[in-house]
């Protein structure tokens, strides 16, 4: 017997298959039964009418409930009216097993019933789509990096420095050893990695005890790391540009179908390539105050600054030379204006904001160990940070893509939940 998944059933055009999944919807005109099964892979409709299949098996048409799961054994033919363009003409059914009433029906539920039954919303054809996009940005992002010789660095998730800031730390006892942190980034350790490989890279889950309760914030997200020795912050930045460039031409060649499902408008993305728009931080706050905004010069700029600013543009833009005031104290600080340094945000368009956050680093230990001091970090977990800028020290940039940032916006989603499998903000731990 073949058994075989939806998205591969025309190969088998007069043959009799298996297909195992669930059901998903079914209806009948008294004579002929359709059901419409899942796999994961795609809908199948399958036919039994009343004189061809045997009385067991018709009659296991009634017991089928929403998300049964079973096996359907029968002959494919095409037809061309059928979802996917293939039919199932239904020789017999086993039933695995019958499900209990389904709490997801095809009527509109709100979103916070659909999230506590994320295990159960997730089999939804919209869940569906965004993870299969999810995926192929992901593996767009290996392949770019692996096509440009970047090295796979993972780095730890338990850490003893602050990567970021004091301010989202979610902490741990570590046994006998003090404080342990769930990583905010693990770009110390590409940094560091990156004085041994060349072009390195890091894509892991990431932690940020953030108390903001907004449409694009989670407390565990996934991050892209890049580090690159010998790049001043002009090549980070066109880098950047090349690689998001890279993941949207790629999803609109993979996800065709997935768009089509959750009606994603493809015009918008079919405008983002090189090159992308650049603006200082000086020029922005300008623009944000021509725009209305009560933004002054030196102020962070917060979710809804971004999206006025990423509303006047049809592709990202990256905003370079921020005040270092607002900016982690790794980056390195502007020859020129000791008040800023060299850095960039890229906020991507349709309102979405930032996606990505990257600098030139500070090479310079003096300068560096200052900094550590002015932000009152605990100066003696950098010993091995500071350690880079005595040892073959060099002028080196890098950035981090926020994964489900990315994805979000790719997909157009509202709210940031729907991007990532099982989402942790500050009201969700369940499921
Ligand atoms: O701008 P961030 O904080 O930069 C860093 O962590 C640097 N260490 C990166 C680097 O240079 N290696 O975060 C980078 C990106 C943001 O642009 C955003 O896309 C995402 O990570 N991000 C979040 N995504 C979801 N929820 C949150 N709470 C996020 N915080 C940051
Ligand atoms: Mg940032």
């Amino acid at each position: 017997m073949i058994v075989t998944k939806i998205d591969e059933i025309g190969k088998y055009v007069g043959k009799e298959v298996k297909v195992q999944g669930w059901l998903y919807n079914k209806r009948s005109s008294g004579k002929i039964h359709f059901l419409l099964v899942r796999d994961g892979y795609g809908l199948l409709q399958c036919v039994m009418a009343k004189d061809s299949a045997d009385e067991a098996t018709f009659s296991a048409f009634d017991r089928l409930t929403q998300e049964s799961s079973l096996e359907v054994i029968g002959t494919v033919r095409e037809d061309k009216r059928s979802p996917g363009g293939y039919e199932l003409s239904l020789q017999n059914i086993n039933v695995i097993q019958i499900a209990e009433d389904y709490p997801i029906t095809p009527k509109e539920h709100g979103v916070a019933f659909l999230a506590e039954r994320r295990h159960l919303w997730l089999r939804s054809s919209r869940q569906h789509a965004i993870l299969r996009i999810r995926n192929e940005i992901i593996f767009a992002i290996r392949k770019f990096f692996y096509d440009k010789k970047f090295t796979l660095i993972d780095t730890p998730i338990l850490t003893g420095a602050i990567g970021e800031s004091a301010g989202t730390l979610f902490e741990t006892q570590y046994f006998d050893l003090g404080k342990a942190y769930l990583a905010q980034t693990g770009q110390l350790y590409v940094e560091a990695a990156c004085m041994s490989l060349g072009n390195v890279y890091c894509f892991g889950p990431t932690f940020r005890a953030e108390k903001s309760k907004t449409r694009r914030h989670l407390t565990e997200f996934w991050m892209i790391e890049a580090e690159e020795p010998f790049y001043d912050n002009s090549m980070n930045m066109d880098l950047q540009e090349e690689l998001v460039e890279y993941i949207v031409h790629w999803t609109l060649e993979k996800c065709q179908k997935e768009f089509e499902v959750i009606e994603r408008d493809l015009a918008p993305l079919k405008k983002i390539t090189r090159p992308f728009y650049r603006l200082s931080y000086d020029e922005a706050i300008q623009l944000l105050q021509k725009k209305g905004s009560s933004i002054k010069w030196g102020d962070d700029m917060g979710g809804d600054e971004e999206t006025l600013l990423s509303e006047q543009f049809d592709k990202p833009v990256l905003i370079y030379n921020y005040p270092k005031k607002i900016k982690a104290f790794y980056m390195k600080p502007h020859p020129e204006r000791a008040e800023l340094v060299l850095n960039n945000d890229m906020l991507a368009p349709e309102g979405y904001g930032e996606i990505i956050g990257g600098s030139q680093r500070n090479d310079d230990h003096d300068s560096l160990l200052q900094r550590i001091r002015e932000e009152k970090l605990p100066e003696e977990t950098y010993g091995w940070y500071l350690d880079l800028r005595k040892y073959g020290s060099v002028p080196h940039s890098g950035f981090g893509l926020g994964l489900e940032r990315t994805v979000s916006w790719i997909c157009h989603l509202p709210h940031v939940r729907e991007s990532i499998p099982f989402p942790r903000m500050l009201y969700k731990l369940y499921p």
